[in-house]
C-alpha cells in the first residue's frame, strides 16, 4: 500500500546526517521541541509525527510498530534522506528498533530514551487492549488524560508543575482513532533485545532515574545488549542517567537529554 508522507517538522536547523526524532505515546513532535533548541549548533533535527498521532493520518493501516517504522522509513527517503541518526523515546523507541531491524542501512545511530527492547507483558498487553476499547467507545482521550501524573518524575511532580498544562494541551490534541491504534500496535511488538546485539553503529541509552514506565534496569539491559561499557567513557554504546526526571526526561531537562543526543550525532558524524 502506498500512503503519503507522515507529518514532518524541522526543529533545529543544520546540515549532514539528520536527527530524527520520534515521539513517545499520547503524544506527538511537540514533546521534542524544547530539547531540540539545545543540541549543538549545525545539527539538523526533524521531529516526525507518528501514524494517528498530531498531524499524521492512519490511511487505513493496521496498527503495528513494523508499518509505523516502515511510514517513517518511507518519508524520509521521499524527502531525500539517506540516513538518519534516529531517536526514539519511550513508543518512538520501540519505532526506533524497528526501523533498525528492518531498514538497517537507514540507521546510522541509535538514541533510546525512556524505552525498552523487550516485549509487553500479558497483563500490559491486555491493559492496553482496554484502554484502546475505551476511547473507540468513548469517543474521547478521557482514558489516558491522567497518564502525565505516571509520565513524569517525583521532583518534577513537586517542582515542574508548569510541566501539568502543557502535558494536558498536547494529550487532549490526540485523536481517539490515534491512541486506540498506537496502543494496538505496542501490545504486539516483539522483544526487539537481538536487533541491538546486531546493531553495529553508536547507541545512546538515556534514562531518567525516576521513570517507573521504562526504568533503569531496562536501559542497562539494552546497553549490554548493545555489547558496551554502561557509561559515556567510550565503546560503541552509552548510559546517560538524567537525575531528578522520570519517564518524559526529554521534557523534564531537555538540556540533559540534548547532551547526551549531541554526543551521539558527534559520534556518528565522525565516521561519515
Ligand atoms: C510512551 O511513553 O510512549 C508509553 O509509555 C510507552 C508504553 O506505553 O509502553
Amino acid at each position: 500500500m502506498t500512503s503519503p508522507a507522515l507529518a514532518t517538522f524541522t526543529l533545529h536547523d543544520g546540515g549532514g546526517v539528520p536527527l530524527v526524532l520520534l515521539h513517545g505515546f499520547p503524544l506527538d513532535h511537540r514533546m521534542w521541541t524544547a530539547c531540540a533548541q539545545h543540541l549543538p549548533p549545525g545539527v539538523r533535527a526533524i521531529g516526525v509525527d507518528l501514524p494517528g498521532a498530531g498531524h499524521s493520518d492512519l490511511d487505513g493501516y493496521q496498527p503495528s510498530i513494523e508499518h509505523a517504522a516502515d511510514w517513517v522509513y518511507r518519508t524520509m527517503v521521499a524527502g531525500g534522506e539517506g540516513n538518519a541518526v534516529v531517536v526514539g523515546h519511550s513508543m518512538g523507541g520501540y519505532v526506533a528498533l524497528a526501523l533498525a531491524e528492518r531498514h538497517p542501512g537507514f540507521v546510522a545511530g541509535l538514541g533510546l530514551v525512556n524505552t525498552k527492547s523487550t516485549a509487553d507483558t500479558e497483563e500490559a498487553r491486555a491493559k492496553r487492549l482496554r484502554i484502546a476499547a475505551a476511547v473507540e467507545s468513548e469517543q474521547t482521550v478521557a482514558a489516558v488524560l491522567g497518564m502525565p501524573a505516571d509520565l513524569v518524575g517525583g521532583t518534577s511532580t513537586e517542582h515542574r508543575r508548569h510541566l501539568f498544562p502543557l502535558l494536558d494541551s498536547w494529550i487532549r490534541a490526540q485523536s481517539p482513532a490515534g491512541v486506540a491504534w498506537a496502543q494496538r500496535a505496542m501490545a504486539t511488538r516483539p522483544d526487539r533485545t537481538a536487533v541491538l546485539e546486531r546493531f553495529d553503529g553508536p547507541v545512546a541509552v538515556v534514562v531518567g532515574t525516576e521513570d517507573a514506565i521504562a526504568p533503569l534496569t531496562e536501559a542497562e539491559h539494552m546497553v549490554l545488549a548493545a555489547g558496551a561499557p554502561s557509561t559515556l567513557a567510550g565503546g560503541d554504546a552509552a548510559l546517560t542517567l538524567v537525575p531528578r526526571a522520570g519517564h518524559l526526561s526529554v521534557v523534564e531537562d531537555p538540556q540533559a537529554v540534548a547532551a547526551a543526543l549531541g554526543l551521539l550525532h558527534a559520534q556518528v558524524a565522525a565516521h561519515h
